[in-house]
């Protein structure tokens, strides 16, 4: 069902002129250059140039903190619309909302899983699981991640935090109405308040309506996965950068080359499940 608002309008507007077209990028400067939203239009590179006396970590820090204010206010946008139509925002709250969130995401997902893989995100991460309930309290809509550590993919350095969505779904009878949306923003919020420099997921080639919500997002496709799925179906690795990567961050010479190829330590560290 399609809902049609004046603030859907507006929504738009926020969300719009992000998309990498498809791109597959390797870094987050790449990204970061390639999409509005990453901070680094003209305007914004020549006020921060290192000429004007501001290094390259400082103007980076800028970046990120612009970028992560308006990731929360269009997430209050996005709970303001919910309201309007009767949708709150929960993060997870006990057994019931288990059940109610493995019927919605079997509803949609080619490769079932098994109660002990939702348990084993959901009980170690209930503060990164976000749910939308309807008035009658029942979940119409659901995003589950996890967080991990990472090799850094420069070599020496700390280790990148990395932030995983899993899954995500919304009821049929609740769809293009920002649901999505407000789920994937407040889960990218969640994961800004642990720290993680990064926020990965894997999503079908051919699932247009995700690589659209995620891409409005500012998500780049980093990696083009073969026959990912037991369906045969190609996966494309999302990737949103939260911050310029730790040991990258005053040492940008020491960036990988640009060729959409992850690295191998981005490799060992391939997160577990492949089909959210
Ligand atoms: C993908 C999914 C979560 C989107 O949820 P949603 O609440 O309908 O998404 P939103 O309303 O936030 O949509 C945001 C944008 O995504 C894109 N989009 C969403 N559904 C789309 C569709 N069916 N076709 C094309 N684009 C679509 C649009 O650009 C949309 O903005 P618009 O409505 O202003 O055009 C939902 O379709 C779903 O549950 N699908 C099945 C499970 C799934 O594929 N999960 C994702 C796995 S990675």
């Amino acid at each position: 069902m399609r809902h049609r608002t004046m603030d859907d309008a507006l929504l738009q507007n926020l969300l719009s002129g992000l998309s990498l077209n498809g791109q597959v990028v390797s870094s987050p400067s790449t990204a970061a250059s390639l999409h509005p939203d990453g901070g680094l239009s003209d305007a914004y590179s020549k006020s921060f140039h290192p000429r004007n006396g501001v290094s390259e970590y400082d103007r980076q820090k800028m970046v990120e903190a612009e970028r992560n204010e308006r990731i929360m206010a269009r997430k209050q946008q996005l709970v303001e619309l919910g309201q309007s139509r009767g949708i709150h925002y929960v993060t997870y709250g006990g057994e019931d909302h288990l059940h109610q969130i493995m019927d919605l995401i079997t509803r949609d997902f080619s490769e079932p899983y098994s109660i002990y893989t939702y348990r084993y995100f959901i009980y170690q991460w209930p503060k990164l699981c976000h749910l939308a309930l309807n008035a009658d309290e029942k979940v119409v809509g659901a995003i589950v991640c996890k967080m991990e550590n990472t090799k850094s993919p420069f070599g020496a350095g700390d280790p990148v935090r990395r932030g995983y969505i899993a899954m995500l779904a919304v009821d049929k009878s609740e769809r293009r109405a920002k649901i999505g949306t407000a789920l994937v923003v407040s889960a990218v919020e969640s994961l800004m308040n642990y720290s993680c420099d990064e926020v990965v997921l894997e999503t079908e080639t051919t699932n247009q309506a995700a690589l659209r919500l995620y891409e409005n997002l500012g998500f780049a496709r980093h990696k083009r996965l073969l026959k990912y799925y037991l369906n045969g179906v190609d996966a494309f690795r999302l990737k949103l950068w939260l911050r310029f990567p730790p040991s990258n961050r005053e040492k940008s010479s020491l960036a990988p080359a640009q060729t959409g190829q992850a690295t191998q330590a981005e490799e060992d560290s391939t997160a577990t499940v492949q089909n959210s």
